[in-house]
């Protein structure tokens, strides 16, 4: 396959050992293999004297000293670790990993596997028949990438269809498994790298650069979650989010007054529709200049930002990387003065066409660039009290206001830590240092608080900096179904906080004979359902649109907006913990199903089903007018959430389905925190403490729940506190409440357990002292409903340890 033109790595004629580090010359190439820890190592090619390049993915950080061992025998180099053995055949090289069993988890392709014609440098690997591959970040298609190509190109993609590739993020990263058995590769080069999982071949996948180093890291797993919690060791983990930023925003391009702001918000309320933030688009600016305000339609934004907040709104800004080229604007005249702005090689600005008209640029990969923007987004927060800032267009796009007119971006030069490097080499991690700019910024303003930054663009490790929302979608079906794999490939790629515009964004173009086709009450009822189960969940769309918001529809949309996000808001301590969870090991929030499952060969393909969390299963509703829907049921029992059917795992149910409801299954054994009902993030006090359990005979199941105050960085300090539940259902329930640990103190509440779909109990006994039935659920006694066959049971919330027993 690479034989035209193509140059093959050949023999070792020499090596060398640094510590932890292995170099191998083959001839004009040397091949360096540096172990990070016993799972982990990258792997670089290098041309002789070509400095190691600079990443700003990946957090740097001591991995300790591992002694990975050489042995030299005949025509192999074996390096070992506690978890790999990796054969190095000499001539030519070629490198096979493999686990302890020898069993081979990554093997080139022979002869070689590393090839290289110009700049292009590609690793090519055997591709097993039973191989399939997830994350590659952003990207349109299916669930499972064997068979397809894609290019890592940050782009504006507006209104991308099911195939359009690539998209405004770059993540370089996927990984592979092989029953049930994963490993990670990263591929961390800013220029544009390509990756072919099967399209070329079907018995070879390859991947590669088209400038700079090959330079790769390799994770082994085996299991799925271990690899993306290495990987965001390597990159970073997500910081925990306000919680108010898990809460439903409304948006649209735009709320253009603060009379239509509080419209909004007087609506949200009349309506009881639970909302944490709503979105102010570029029409806020005054003529789009970035970090103004319109001052006749903004008069007095703290005044509006304060009156939002005490209704229970925050408010998130739109902030556009481009500068609008005016000698009277004082951002455009510092860039000038400082020469902040992206040149070309002649000494000329770089003119783009956004939304001001003619535009410039900051070079963001300078540390004073990136400093100036940061100080001017602290202000403008400061200033203006908004909760949020939400970056885009920022892969960049530099050309939106002509789009036939072409915009040269040939011979722009980058500063590139000294390097002075082209706009292809930068392009990709152009908004990842906007946000980084932008975090760091909002930081520095407010040391202890917990910052909210949006992006349509980023690099690998942006889940550091930032949530994603995948662009400029459009209200189709299609693009429905589509945000599902989506943003299951985005939280395997390490980036769990991840939405798709609610209701789609441009309300036309799904294909040439349905050129207007608009958003329906079907189709927004159902993404409002869909979307109150996204990370992110935003309702957003274009501007002239029919408007969005859940109340312009009808009587029904409105229910069901209601009832969804309500669930949303009710099990918003779970998605919070669920958080908590990713912040130490990585692991999204929404999963697809391969992450829980990993050894069942039919959850690969699954596209439209997800996990929310180990014990919340989601099918939503991706068919027009569905009134039956197939749900594939993993092992385990499963509870429908609507009825309280209980149904045997490993099988594909068929479902009669309304509009009311999308299908929701819970695992039996889960243990769910929630909190009652709330229109916003701390509207009333967390009192009571409600804890759903879904018992069935012969599971046990704990999990640690979280709480802190939701808001700052205290957690960091340890000011938090934990509380372990555990369920033991054999003959009789056994439920432990821990000794709750940690600084943070609940204020003195109820705990509110909720036992789902159990018989009526013969007794019950706390800590051996029996509990009375009462009707009234006073604190320290229990109530049975026999229809919907729920055993409630009250007590104070004190702390302390508690069991109970149930005898049914
Ligand atoms: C881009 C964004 C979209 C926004 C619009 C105007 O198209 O993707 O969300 O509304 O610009 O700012």
């Amino acid at each position: 396959m690479f034989s035209r033109g193509y140059n093959t790595i050949g023999r070792i004629s020499s090596f060398e050992q640094d510590n932890q580090s292995f170099i191998f010359n083959c001839g004009e190439r040397r091949i360096k293999i540096h172990f990070l820890t016993d799972k982990m190592f990258r792997l670089s090619m290098h041309h002789h004297n070509l400095s190691e390049e600079h990443s700003c993915a990946i957090v740097q950080k001591e991995w300790g000293n591992i002694e990975p061992h050489l042995e030299d025998v005949e025509d192999l180099f074996l390096l070992k670790t506690r978890a790999l053995r990796l054969a190095i055949n000499k001539d030519p090289f070629r490198l096979v990993v493999r686990d302890l069993n020898g069993r081979a988890i990554l093997e080139d392709t022979e002869p070689a596997g590393v090839h290289w014609r110009g700049n292009r440098v590609i690793s090519a690997k055997k591709m097993p028949s039973d191989e399939h591959y997830y994350g590659f970040g952003e990207k349109t298609g299916g669930l499972d990438k064997r068979g397809c190509h894609y290019v890592m190109r940050t782009r504006d993609s507006i209104f991308y269809q099911g195939k359009t590739d690539p998209l405004y993020t770059a993540i370089p990263f996927f990984v592979g498994v092989r029953r049930g058995q994963g490993y990670g590769i990263f591929l961390d080069n800013n220029w544009e790298t390509f990756f072919d999982m099967g399209k070329k071949s079907n018995n070879i996948f390859f991947f590669g650069v088209t400038g700079g180093e090959l330079n790769y890291y390799f994770f082994y797993g085996p299991d799925i979650k271990e690899v993306i919690n290495q990987y965001t060791e390597l990159t970073g983990k997500i910081p925990l989010p306000p919680v108010w930023s898990l809460g439903y925003h409304q948006s649209r391009w735009s709320y253009k007054s603060d009379e239509e702001v509080m419209r909004i918000t007087d609506e949200l309320k009349r309506y009881e529709i639970p909302c944490d933030a709503i979105s102010l688009d570029i029409d806020y600016m005054d003529g789009f200049r970035v970090f103004t305000w319109d001052k006749r339609r903004f008069p007095d934004p703290r005044g509006l930002v304060e009156t939002c907040r005490k209704m229970g709104f925050r408010l998130c800004a739109i902030i556009d990387p481009g500068v609008k080229v005016d000698e009277n604007y004082d951002i455009f005249r510092e860039g000038i003065e400082n020469d902040y702005f992206i040149k070309r090689q002649d000494g000329t600005l770089f003119y783009g066409y956004v939304w001001p008209g003619k535009t410039v640029f900051p070079d963001f990969t300078r540390e004073d660039v990136q400093k100036w923007w940061g100080n001017h987004v602290k202000t403008f927060q400061k200033d203006s009290g908004v909760s949020g800032i939400w970056n885009d267009m920022n892969e960049p796009s530099y050309n939106i206001k002509y789009p036939l007119r072409q915009v040269n971006v040939n011979g722009l030069i980058f500063h590139d830590n000294g390097l002075n490097t082209p706009f292809e080499k930068n392009r990709n991690v152009f908004g990842f240092l906007m946000a980084r700019a932008t975090y760091e910024g909002l930081l520095e303003g407010e040391p202890d608080k917990r910052h909210f930054i949006l992006t349509r663009s980023g690099y690998a490790g942006i889940q550091k900096y930032a949530a994603v929302w995948t662009g400029d979608n459009t209200s189709s079906w299609e693009h429905l179904a589509l945000s599902i794999p989506m943003l299951l490939n985005l939280g395997v790629s390490g980036v769990p906080f991840v939405g798709a515009d609610i209701g789609g964004f441009a309300p036309w173009i799904t294909s040439p004979r349905k050129l207007f086709m608009k958003l329906n009450r079907e189709l927004i009822a159902r993404w409002i359902q869909l979307g109150s189960f996204y990370p992110f969940a935003r309702n957003h769309t274009i501007k002239f649109s029919k408007p969005q918001e859940p109340w312009q529809f009808d009587h029904k949309v409105l229910e069901i907006s209601k009832k969804y996000l309500k669930l949303r808001y009710r099990w918003m301590p779970y998605l919070y913990n669920l958080f908590v969870e990713c912040a130490h090991n990585g692991c999204p929030p929404m999963r697809a199903l391969i992450l829980e499952f990993p050894n069942d060969e039919r959850c690969h393909r699954v596209d439209h089903q997800f996990m929310w969390g180990e014990f919340i299963l989601i099918s939503p509703v991706i068919k027009k007018r569905a009134s039956v829907q197939d749900i594939y049921l993993p092992k385990g029992k499963w509870f429908d959430f609507h009825t309280g059917e209980l149904y045997v795992g490993e099988t594909t149910i068929n479902k009669p389905i309304t509009l009311d409801d999308i299908p929701i299954f819970i695992k039996a054994g889960a243990i769910i925190p929630c909190q009652p009902e709330m229109q916003f993030f701390k509207e009333k006090e967390l009192n009571p403490l409600i804890i759903e359990v879904y018992p069935a005979s012969g599971i046990s199941s704990a999990i640690v729940f979280q709480e802190d105050d939701g808001e700052t960085l205290d957690y960091r300090q340890g000011h938090y506190c934990t509380t372990r539940f555990e369920l033991i259902f054999d003959k009789e329930l056994q439920f432990t409440i821990y000794p709750r640990e940690g600084s943070f103190e609940p204020k003195p509440r109820d705990l509110l357990l909720q036992f789902k779909h159990v018989s009526r109990p013969k007794r019950i006994g706390m800590n051996s002292l029996e509990m009375k039935e009462n009707l009234l659920l006073e604190s320290g006694s229990w109530k049975y409903q026999e229809a919907s066959m729920l055993l409630e049971i009250k007590m104070k919330d004190d702390g302390v340890r508690k069991t109970l027993l149930i005898e049914f």
